[in-house]
């Protein structure tokens, strides 16, 4: 399975580039931040404005320095927001981790044991409708 991680996914452009990709050879993108570096480097920017603000007296700058802070933590959540690409690729991964491990060692186990499965199987159909109902 290839390893696709958040890190390789590089945001071209402006930090609200939707078109993630894997570069091909990373050294040609060496000008590039990745996603991560990018991220990075606004949770120091934020973490030094809160340092800032906690150094400071002055009523004026004060007041300045938290609509700062308030207006990073607002872009930084929706720039975070908006990588659905890179969500979805690590949801994806870890969906793929999960349904391989549960079908190649749950599945035998349980096949195995004197668990009535067609009962249960029952049960379990009725919980899935009940939830699904639910979040509708
Ligand atoms: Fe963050």
């Amino acid at each position: 399975m290839a390893k696709a991680g958040i890190h390789r996914i590089r945001l071209k452009g402006t930090a609200m580039g939707t078109t993630a990709k894997t570069p091909s050879a990373s050294k040609s993108h060496a000008k590039e931040k990745s996603a991560i570096d990018l991220l990075k480097a606004d949770h120091k920017k934020v973490t030094e404005l809160f340092s800032e603000y906690e150094q400071t007296h002055a009523m004026g700058k004060k007041k300045e320095l938290a609509a700062e802070i308030c207006s990073a933590l607002t872009v930084h959540a929706q720039v975070e927001e908006e990588m659905y690409d890179a969500k979805v690729k690590v949801l994806s991964e870890y969906v793929k981790h999960h349904v391989k491990e549960e079908e190649s060692e749950m599945f035998p186990k349980i096949k195995q044991s004197s668990l009535d499965l067609v009962e249960l199987g029952a049960r379990m159909a009725e919980r899935f409708e009940n939830l699904r109902v639910a979040r509708h």
